[in-house]
């Protein structure tokens, strides 16, 4: 027979949750999971997505525990199961299949003519799941058009909160990073690779990456930088279409093709592992003499004696 749950078991449980970064329940209501595949073989259908023989499997129960964890300090027991059912709960994003989702982020992504109809069409867009446990789009900050542009991996729990990229204390070291070079938030444009925070703060799954793809494109060819700087290991495997990790990839000029344009890229060290790591600053500040050196020469010229040590 199983032991009974003590209270010392759900604070060593919820201990255990606030290690792994967990700081918010992902949804107040329960999911009618079983809803929520039809919902999506009605997408599919519309989609006009054929189903492959056998169909895919219904989703698996609820994997993470974030989405049904209580309130903390709250004693109230799991509802029983023949609770009587709620109020239908206001309708959430639904995930649709990922290249299907892909296919529409390209499309409506290709109409946005300004970043303002660009967030808007953010705003609409289901075809990203983070969107179903985040509390707000983190779209940019910083300038409409820029000659730097500075994207990171994702919106953390104050980005959430704030609605904003990079305002939680990894923003504010990055913040002082560009001062350093002579930089404001007034010269820069700054995202991520998704625009909505992964709950507990996970590393985005590829598809994630990959559904919001077509609106950084978008995004990069509006803002027309010179120089893109990643930063961390996420932005620079994606936008170098690279499986290196970071410490190879940082510290080297590449070209890349979008919208139209070549544009100078250059990878350093996310700002969020440079708190957990002082040493590695020196790495980070290097990079920065880099951009900042390529910023003072113009488009296309790099200095030729700043070499990734
Ligand atoms: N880390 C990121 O990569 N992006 C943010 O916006 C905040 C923290």
């Amino acid at each position: 027979m199983d032991e009974p749950v003590t209270p010392r078991d759900i604070d060593a449980l919820y201990a255990w949750y606030k290690a792994m970064g967990v700081t918010d329940h992902a949804v107040d209501q329960p999911t009618d999971w079983f809803d929520l595949e039809r919902q999506i073989q009605a997408r599919r259908q519309e989609a006009g997505v054929r189903q492959v023989s056998g169909g895919p499997k219904p989703p698996a129960r609820p994997v993470s525990p974030v989405a049904r964890a209580p309130t903390p300090g709250s004693q109230s027991p799991p509802a029983a199961p023949s609770a009587p059912r709620q109020p239908a709960a206001p309708r959430r994003p639904v995930p649709v299949a990922p290249d299907a989702a892909v296919m529409t982020a390209r499309s409506q992504a290709g109409s946005a003519t300004t970043l303002a109809e660009l967030a808007q069409t953010l705003q609409r867009f289901d075809g990203c799941g983070l969107k179903a446990t985040a509390k707000s789009l983190c779209f940019y900050r910083g300038a409409e058009r820029a000659r730097l542009m500075l994207i990171g991996e994702a919106p953390g729990r104050e980005e959430d909160l704030a609605g904003k990229p990079f305002v939680g204390r990894a923003g504010q070291l990055l913040d002082k990073m560009l001062a350093a070079i002579g930089l404001g938030e007034a010269d820069v444009h700054i995202t991520n690779v998704v625009y909505w925070r992964p709950p507990g703060n996970r590393t985005p799954t590829p598809q994630e990456v990959q559904v919001c793809e077509p609106f950084l494109e978008r995004q990069i060819a509006l803002v027309e930088p010179e120089i893109i700087l990643l930063l961390g290991g996420a932005a620079a495997k994606q936008l170098l279409d690279s499986q290196d990790g970071i410490m190879r990839l940082r510290g080297k000029w590449r070209d890349l093709e979008k919208g139209g344009r070549r544009i100078k890229a250059i990878a350093t060290l996310h700002p969020a592992y440079l708190l957990r790591t002082p040493n590695a600053k020196r790495q980070a500040w290097r990079d920065l003499l880099m951009v900042e050196a390529a910023l003072r020469l113009g488009t296309g010229q790099t200095d030729p004696t700043a070499a990734a040590k």
